[in-house]
């Protein structure tokens, strides 16, 4: 799912400008409809909306209801979709791109062949479940209504009309519920073959419902009746798996063109073929084992304390990309050689704290998502770089700036920010110390939260007293998990007898 934005206050231009984004999208949707259902009746269009006047007038203003009822869900839920016109944008496009497909495919070819979960994975995927629900029924009548007009050109029965809209509303409200667990291509396809099984039974019990009515006994059905039941159910499984392969394809367009990072996005960026990371493992392998480690321990706190566990490992890959500028100057990459022996403690200082500022800019120059550059640059907010400035106290009598030996900041501004900040200082100090123990990993991330809370690093983060206490918990299972100690197993030697092999204790 895709991060919601951290909006400024709703204010009278963000009103004004949302209300105009819904109007123009609304004409647009109009627009697109109309071309749609009128387009074989363009020569005669005014003898058309003169006998179908009354119509018209109620499909624009059923229309324009579910529009306002949009425009005022989000202004009640959800007003950070409503700030950014981007945002209304992405929502009228999902239902402008169903428009076409479901007009096109429904009336062209079958009203059970359309992409009915179309509307629900996108808005699931790129937006929130919240609101792939809502937008899911909303489509669902959108279309009914289009249905409904349409009925009497496209020989649509009634029954069809409602058994479409049902059809539309439960394959989109499955798709949602297993769209959570989707992580691959083909698990998606799966989804798409999955909400076909509702649909196929709606459509066959509609097929024999029209059977009965039409007079046809049971006993009697012909090969040929019972043939149109199973096509159309064929053309209820070409909906569900065209949902999912449309989804497939206009995914990466959507990503693109309204700058939303998905699961799927976040899976590329963390591989290890990303770029960034290519080059991290080759030219700063320490860095690179390091960032994999400080991603487990992220993930564990993440999911402690309800944070999305996809952003905190893509987080956690790229907190250290700015090393690549020095690789050598840091500790996890070099080798018996210390490049800091031959540089006064300042320089070094500078070096290392470089290291934050480098990451922000190397990420944003190649148009990475801002939260990883966010992170990057706030992992260690101000912390002194302890073991320069000690070794500076050592070589000068008089007074030292402890900021010339602290990172620059920012301090932690996100609870994702300050998840990293710990886990790095925590898998740093694991490595250093020998905390493979509960009691001794324990005491180890206490002081490493309590030398943070004392320096307010958390002080600009919403981040809790009951968020640290749980991160700290879940620090000390995954870290006693990853490192632990073997088990000693009794030494048992085994010997065959007459009645097959027997165990004794040596
Ligand atoms: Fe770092
Ligand atoms: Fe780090």
């Amino acid at each position: 799912m895709a991060v919601k934005q951290i909006g400024n206050k709703w204010t009278k231009t963000h009103l004004l400008k949302s209300v105009l984004w819904f109007l123009l999208h609304f004409i647009i949707f109009l627009f697109i409809a109309a071309t749609l259902l009128l387009w074989d009746r363009m020569s005669q269009i005014g003898e058309y909306m003169n006998e179908r006047g009354a119509d018209y007038l109620y499909a624009i203003f059923c229309v324009l209801l579910l529009v306002v009822i949009m425009y005022v869900y989000f202004f009640v839920e959800d007003k950070t979709m409503l700030m950014n016109g981007k945002n209304i944008s992405l929502l009228f496009t999902v239902l402008d791109v169903y428009l076409v497909l479901a007009c096109l495919l429904g009336y062209k070819v079958s009203i059970y062949a359309r992409p009915v979960a179309l509307v629900a994975m996108l808005m699931f995927v790129l937006v929130g479940r919240r609101e792939a629900i809502f937008l899911n029924i909303i489509s669902a009548l959108l279309i009914f209504v289009i249905d409904t007009f349409a009925m009497s050109e496209a020989e649509v029965s009634t029954k069809e009309c409602y058994s479409s809209l049902i059809i539309a509303f439960s394959a989109g409200m499955f798709a949602i519920f297993f769209a959570g667990k989707a992580r691959t291509r083909f698990s998606v396809i799966l989804i798409g073959i999955g909400i076909v099984i509702p649909m196929d039974i709606i459509i066959f019990l509609l097929g024999l419902s029209k059977l009965v009515e039409s007079g046809v006994a049971m006993e009697t059905v012909t090969e040929s009746p019972m043939l149109s039941i199973v096509t159309e159910m064929g053309f209820g499984l070409f909906g569900g798996v065209l949902s999912a392969f449309i989804f497939l394809f206009i995914l990466p367009i959507f990503e693109g063109i309204f700058n939303r990072l998905t699961v799927f996005r976040l899976r590329e960026l963390t591989s290890s073929d990303a770029r960034i990371l290519k080059k991290l493992k080759a030219e700063a392998p320490g860095t690179y084992n390091h960032s994999m480690m400080v991603a487990q321990l992220a993930e564990a706190s993440a999911a402690a304390i309800g944070e999305n566990v996809d952003y905190a490992r893509a987080a956690a890959m790229y907190h250290d990309v700015g090393k690549l500028h020095y690789p050598e100057h840091f500790t996890e990459n070099q080798g018996d050689y210390n490049l800091h022996d031959e540089l006064t403690p300042e320089l070094s200082a500078d070096i290392i704290r470089s290291h934050a500022n480098d990451g922000y800019v190397l990420i944003r120059s190649h148009r990475l998502p801002e939260f990883l550059a966010d992170v990057a640059v706030q992992h260690h907010g101000t912390m002194p770089i302890r073991y320069f400035y000690a070794k500076a106290l050592k070589m000068t009598d008089g007074e030292l700036n402890i900021e010339d030996f602290s990172y620059m900041g920012p301090k932690p501004q996100t609870k994702l920010a300050a998840i990293i900040m710990i886990c790095d200082a925590a898998e740093a100090a694991v490595r250093a110390v020998n905390a493979r123990k509960p009691e001794e990993a324990e005491k180890a991330i206490r002081a490493i939260i309590e030398e943070r809370m004392d320096l307010e690093q958390f002080s600009e983060c919403d981040v809790t007293m009951a968020d640290l206490t749980k991160i700290r918990h879940a620090l000390v299972n995954a870290l006693t998990g990853v490192y632990h100690h073997r088990i000693k197993y009794p030494n048992i030697k085994y010997r065959r007898t007459e009645n097959g092999t027997r165990g004794e204790s040596e």
